[in-house]
């Protein structure tokens, strides 16, 4: 018998991302290209129910922790439904959600009372018209008001993602940075990976990790931080003198982190892939939908992951958009 899921090399993986839909009602240069990508028919996406079926019989090998992602995941109508049901398998602890904010007003109050624990929001700028330029659509989106929601809903530690992008927001990361003084928010600074429509940029538009500490380096000083309390990620925390937030760097293209990856993912159409990138992936829902056990298929996944992924080779043929994969 197998206790617990671990892979060919030993990594133990408690942590899925659960991705609820393809779509998104953004088209941020770096994620998605602006028209021309298919969306799944909507017979192929795994119902809520299925959804839960998939982590109620992961829960057993070990799985413990929940990321919901899209696409946009807000988009997909009651969303606090499935929130509800994944809370109610015993074994899972922590159920977070990726979202890119522009309905965390309404909703923040909703998904926390169905038992989510906490947010990660995207926010690559706090000016409305760059906002705008950066998503390719119009949009209310005001990042304080979203976290502000989020915070006060209890949806916390808040996290901020921002994919630094030269020449397009790179001269705000001291804005973002000086956010944490005053509010108990973790901001992260995602180096681009230059994937989709950015791709043939190639190193040109990534912002080291090393570059947006010293930059940001003008706002205070800077102290070593373990960061929030929960979701153990790839980011690396530092926190100003005296503030109450943190700032973190997730540096995907300076280093890899495949040595310690804890995670695994669940395309909406019910695909487990082991890594992002790649074709590791095997099918959940045939044998799902016909009633079958998961835990081979799930082994045979594991079987397959790789130990690093091809990104800093700069071979990634296939993959269009990282909105298909939930990040
Ligand atoms: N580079 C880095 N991060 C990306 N994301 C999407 N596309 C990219 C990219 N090309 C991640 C970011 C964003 C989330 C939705 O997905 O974290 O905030
Ligand atoms: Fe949508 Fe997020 Fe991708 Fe932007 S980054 S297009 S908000 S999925």
């Amino acid at each position: 018998m197998t206790s617990g899921l671990h892979d060919q090399f030993g990594r133990r993986i408690e942590y899925l991302r659960i991705s609820v839909t393809d779509r998104c009602n953004f088209r941020c240069v770096y994620c998605m290209p602006l028209e021309g990508l298919p969306w799944l028919p909507k017979s192929d996406i795994l119902s809520y129910e299925e959804i839960t079926e998939v982590v109620r019989q992961l829960a057993p090998l070990g799985l413990r922790r929940l990321r919901i992602t899209g696409g946009e995941p807000t988009i997909r109508p009651q969303l606090d439904r499935l929130v509800a049901q994944l809370r109610s398998v015993e074994a899972v602890e922590d159920i977070a959600l990726s979202t890119n904010g522009v309905r965390l007003p309404e909703l923040a109050g909703p998904l926390r009372a169905a038992g989510l624990d906490r947010v990660n929001m995207s926010a690559d700028s706090l000016r409305p018209d760059r906002i705008a330029a950066i998503a390719r659509r119009s949009t209310h989106l005001d990042p304080l008001v979203s976290a502000t929601a989020a915070e006060e809903a209890g949806l916390e530690p808040v996290k901020i993602n921002v994919v630094v992008v030269r020449g397009v927001n790179d001269d705000e990361v001291e804005d973002f940075a000086r956010l944490t003084l005053v509010h108990p928010w973790h901001v992260r600074f995602i180096e681009l990976m230059p994937v989709g429509e950015l791709g043939a940029s190639g190193m040109d538009r990534v912002v080291p990790g090393g570059e947006i500490l010293r930059r940001i380096g003008t706002v205070g000083v800077l102290e070593p931080s373990t960061g929030p309390r929960l979701g153990n990620g790839p980011a690396v925390y530092h926190q100003f003198r005296g503030a109450v937030g943190t700032v973190g760097v997730i540096t995907p293209m300076s280093h890899t982190y495949c040595a310690d990856c804890n995670r695994v993912r669940l395309t909406a159409d019910g695909r487990l892939r082991t890594c992002l990138f790649g074709d590791h992936e095997v099918d959940l829902r045939t044998p799902l939908r016909a009633g079958e056990q998961l835990a081979p298929f799930v082994h045979r996944a594991l079987a397959e992951k790789p130990a690093a992924h091809e990104l800093l080779q700069l071979r990634v043929g296939g993959l269009s958009a990282l909105s298909q994969l939930g990040g």
